[in-house]
Order: structure tokens, then sequence, then C-alpha cells
């Protein structure tokens, strides 16, 4: 079976083909990042004008680069929620579009749903071991989900303030290092020591994560002229926010009995913290290659594969859901 994906929730116009749900026959991303750059975050209403303009090349791309005909597809899934609404809309209305024109099935996909489907991608022979649980470490999301089966998901943990990748963003604001944040932490990390002491919010053994603390502690530090080296504090930051994501996702591993441990979404492309999880967890782990980490459509096929297997297709009037949640 043959899906199209289509993802347009945030940044990234991003459009593939996947067949059988594990194997890429394209993956084709547009990235808005240099534009957003230029205002230190997301413009909403500038990503929504530059998903219309890159839709149409990038699905076309994506099927002349798996070498498929509108006929040979099986199906399309496309990103409904949660991201911006303006931005969800373009994906979502191309997608009813084709579906129409071509009489195929489509499906409409939650972008986290989506970024734990990554793992099925690494190769072939990679299949979820159930039941297991998935780390889900994003822009707007870190989750701890407890995965029963496909499709089946409950919550056992959530930020209460910033994300993951939203402290990272901002902390590279705080440290001077440009937008997106992660990336550019993990760089700057490289030389640097995690010499600078700072805190971790364990939150009495819960499963939730805060990050505004670190966030706040970094500040102070700058501010009151205490950062003699933006690496050191660089590395700082990221050693405890990898600390307490590793920690939490290994005990709650631990205390459901899981069969492996998932990490998703786009802080699973930093080095430090796929390199901590492996080490650290008697449990095995499956982390997506770090370009399927970070915002694509090939995961949203993927995704879309199991959907349609169990019958799950939307019609027409599937709308957008900014707010939408995994469990
Ligand atoms: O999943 P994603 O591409 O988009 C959302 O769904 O939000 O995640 C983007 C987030 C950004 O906050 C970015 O700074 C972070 O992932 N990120 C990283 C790295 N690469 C991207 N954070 C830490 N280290 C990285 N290497
Ligand atoms: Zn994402």
């Amino acid at each position: 079976m043959k899906i199209l994906g289509i993802e347009t929730s945030c940044d990234e116009t991003a459009a593939a083909v996947v067949e059988d749900g594990v194997r890429i026959l394209s993956n084709q991303i547009a990235s808005q990042v240099e534009i957003h750059a230029r205002y230190g975050g997301i413009v909403p209403e500038v990503a929504s004008r530059q998903h219309i303009l890159a839709i149409i090349p990038i699905i076309e791309q994506a099927m002349a680069e798996a070498e498929v005909a509108w006929s040979n597809l099986d199906g399309i899934a496309v990103t409904n929620g949660p991201g911006l609404a303006g931005s969800l809309l373009v994906g979502v209305n191309v997608a009813k579009a084709i579906a129409l024109a071509r009489g195929l099935p489509m499906t409409g996909i939650n972008h986290l749903e989506g970024h734990i489907y990554a793992n099925c991608l690494s190769s072939p022979d990679v299949v979820p071991h159930f039941p297991l649980v998935c780390l889900i470490v994003s822009g707007g999301h870190s989750d701890l989900v407890l995965m029963k089966g496909h499709g089946d998901y409950v919550l056992l943990g959530r930020t209460r303030d910033d994300a993951a990748g939203e402290a990272f963003d901002k902390a590279a604001r705080i440290l001077g290092l440009g937008y997106p944040g992660g990336p550019a932490i993990e760089q700057a990390a490289r030389n640097g020591a995690a010499a600078i002491q700072l805190p971790r919010a364990w939150l009495n053994g819960d499963n939730d994560f805060s990050f505004s603390g670190v966030k706040t502690a970094l500040l102070r530090l700058v501010e009151s002229g205490q950062v003699s080296s933006v690496a050191d504090a660089a590395a700082s930051f990221q050693e405890a926010v990898v600390d307490v994501l590793v920690t939490k996702a290994v005990r709650v591993a631990k205390e459901h009995r899981v069969r492996q441990i998932l990490l998703a979404g786009g802080v699973a492309s930093n080095g430090l913290l796929r390199q901590r999880l492996v080490s650290s967890s008697p449990i095995p782990v499956l982390i997506p290659e770090p370009v399927l980490c970070t915002d694509n459509a090939a995961m949203i096929a993927a995704c879309g594969y199991f959907r349609l297997q169990r019958g799950e297709v939307d019609e027409l009037d599937l709308d957008v859901f900014p707010g939408l949640r995994l469990a």
C-alpha cells in the first residue's frame, strides 16, 4: 500500500510517499526556518502563506522522487492537529482536493502520533513491541505516553509549562545563539563543559515535566554577569534538560514493565539525549534517525498506513484541531 503523506502543521511544508508504513519511497521537506529566523520565532501568518506557495511543488517533487503516478497511490494521510490553524488548513485542503479528484481514502493524522511512527521507518525490520513507553519531545510537547497497541495511548506525564524544545529555543535566545534553539545549543555545547549547576525539577517523583525553572535560572545567571562561557552555559543547560527527560522516561518504563522505550519529536535529534537514553536504559530503545525526528511527512504517511489498515477513513468535512491531544 502506497500512502502520500502531507505535513503543514508548523513551519515545514512536507510531502512523502511511504510503502506499507515502513519503506520511504520519497521524503521532501521545504523548510521556512530562514524566513522565521529573521523574527526569532515562527510568525503564523507568514507560515500559512509560505505553505500555500510550497505545497504543490513539494507534493510534485515527492511523487517524482517516489516514481509513482496518482493511480499508484492507495491513500492520503494529512496532519490535522495539533499545530497552527492557518498552516494545518493548507495541508488538509490540498489533501481533500486530491482525495476528491482521485477517489482516494483520506485519513487525518495527529502530528504527535506521526512523530511516534517515525520509529517504524528506520528499517523495514523495526517493529514496535507493545506495550511500550514513548517520550515525545518537540517544540510544543513533552509527553510520556504508554502505548499498548497501534492507536492505543495513555498519557502518563506531560509538561506543566514549557515543552522541552521550547525550553531549548528560549535558552538559545537568552544566550544569544539564535533560532531554532535546539541545534544551536547542541552545537555550542560541543565546545563547553557542563560545569554550571542548574536546577532540575523532579516534581516529587511525579511523571510530569517542568522546564521553566531551569530556563529562569539560566536567565538570572546571564543577567547577573555570572556566565563567562556561553559554551559551558549551553552544555550545562542541555545536561539539565536531558538528565530529567532520561531519568523520568526510564523510571516510567520500568514501572510499567514495558518491552521498549521509543523516543520521538524534534528534540530526539539531540545527540546527548539519544546517547544518554540508550546508555541509561536496561530496556531496548528505539530512536528514529535525526532527519526523521524533526517535522516530516514520511512519519505522517507511516502513521496513515496503520490508520487506514484499521479502516479509519475521514470524510471531506475533516476539520483542523490546533489543540488536538493524543490521549
Ligand atoms: O518536532 P519538531 O520538529 O516540531 C514540533 O512539532 O514542534 O520540534 C521542533 C523543536 C524545536 O523546539 C527545536 O529547537 C527542537 O525541536 N530541536 C532540538 C534539536 N533539533 C531540534 N532540540 C535539541 N537538540 C536538537 N538537536
Ligand atoms: Zn513536530
